[in-house]
């Protein structure tokens, strides 16, 4: 006789069945939620993380920027020192700090030397030498790689002397090196306990250094592009003037005269510096006009003095290819034109005639006056003055031609000059 019968059997299993399958169920659920507690945790990570990459990427960004604009500033830079201070002062904004330096090696005494800075005090910038291998700028310059201090306060290498030589809490020194060649260190500091560097931060120095070394590098082959290019236009300006007894007395009397024009019209200085230029290569023209036509004794034909004419244009088209005297050109191609309209190549008349060309004009006729030419001998100081006041408002600009007059008159009181210009100065 069984104990249970079929139903009740049935029934049991049923319930046994219905019980697993509760419990399976209820421990998928906690699972479940266990599962969905963990992801959302995930995801609330996640996204901290992402907002803080996005904030460092933002950061980033700012930075890469803050280089782009240095290197879109630095090509406009001429000088050194204006580098160096354009370096430090992006260093500094970049790196949200107040204290930097930039440090140029001097190869000769194997000594780096402050060459700009921010928050230092001058009697520290004038004093300071410090020899290659000694302390961090030293060793950066020997080493050719950065030093970097997250927190002074922590850093074994500074333990010693940290509270002695190193005011600043964190800082980055970095080399500026082209190749193998250092060229100087630049350095970064900041003690303020809310801003310490990191890795990072090296990172975009050290990209901000290497496009100021490069800069730097183009600076000097510039400089001495520029001075190459300078002689041998003086030294092709003497040689088209030779038969006309051309001096280095009259190169240096032109851009003298050229500085204390530009002076007194209150111009800027590297608009100085191109009239500079202008006076002194003018004429360079002349080296494409035959010789027998430009120094011929007697009087000109119409031919020839339309060959003589030409002398601006070539001029123009020696110079204008040349990048750093692109300014020049048109002053040489419109240093013949007249105020009123009457000159040449083109006619141009009063302010259309570009202001370091009518400079030129009235440096060009002082000297053709006060020089020895084929037809006739040097004129007086004092003719060739007249013959500048006559000239003004028609041939001259008078305000050029004023200044010119009390730019003459201030040399000949001054006592270093006076006497040295006589009629005949070649
Ligand atoms: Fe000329």
């Amino acid at each position: 006789m069984p104990i249970l019968s079929l139903e009740e059997l049935l029934l049991a299993l049923l319930i046994i069945v219905f019980f697993f399958i509760w419990f399976f169920m209820r421990r998928e659920a906690r699972l479940s939620q266990k599962r969905e507690q963990e992801y959302s945790r995930k995801l609330k990570d996640m996204q901290l993380q992402l907002q803080s990459y996005i904030a460092d990427l933002d950061s980033l960004i700012v930075m890469l920027v803050g280089i782009h604009e240095f290197g879109m500033t630095a090509t406009g830079i001429v000088s050194k020192d204006e580098l160096a201070s354009s370096i430090v002062n992006s260093a500094c904004k970049l790196m949200r700090s107040d204290t930097g330096s930039l440090m140029i090696l001097n190869h000769e005494t194997n000594e780096l030397v402050i060459a700009a800075s921010r928050g230092l005090a001058p009697d520290i910038v004038d004093a300071t030498r410090i020899k290659v291998g000694e302390g961090i700028a030293g060793r950066v310059a020997q080493s050719g790689r950065p030093i970097f201090v997250e927190d002074i306060e922590t850093d074994i290498r500074f333990m010693r002397v940290s509270s002695i030589r190193y005011p600043s809490k964190s800082f980055i020194s970095v080399p500026l090196r082209l190749k193998d060649r250092i060229l100087g260190v630049l350095n970064i500091s900041s003690s303020d306990s809310d801003r310490q560097f990191e890795e990072r931060d090296v990172r975009l120095m050290t990209i901000l250094a290497d496009q100021a070394a490069i800069t730097l590098e183009n600076i000097d082959l510039y400089g001495n592009l520029q001075h190459f290019y300078l002689e041998m236009v003086q030294t092709l300006a003497r040689a088209i003037d030779a038969k006309d007894s051309y001096t280095h007395d009259h190169a240096d009397r032109a851009r003298r005269y050229a500085r204390r024009i530009g002076k007194k019209l209150g111009l800027p200085e590297v608009m100085i510096r191109h009239i500079e230029y202008a006076a002194l290569m003018h004429d360079i023209g002349k080296i494409g006009i035959d010789e027998n036509i430009l120094h011929k004794a007697g009087k000109l034909t119409d031919e020839e003095r339309s060959i003589i004419k030409k002398h601006p244009a070539i001029g123009n088209r020696i110079i204008a290819p040349v990048a750093f005297l692109s300014p020049v050109a048109p002053m040489v191609l419109y240093h013949q034109e007249w105020y009123n309209g009457q000159g040449y190549p083109e006619g141009l008349a009063g302010e259309e005639i570009p202001l370091g060309a009518r400079i030129v004009a009235v440096i060009d006729a002082f000297d053709a006056i006060t020089s020895d030419r084929p037809y006739r001998k040097a004129l007086s100081r004092e003719i060739a003055i007249e013959e500048i006041k006559k000239g003004a408002g028609s041939q001259f600009d008078p305000k050029v031609a004023e200044a010119f007059i009390e730019a003459l008159s201030e040399e000949n009181s001054a006592p270093d000059n006076a006497g040295s210009h006589g009629a005949k100065e070649n």
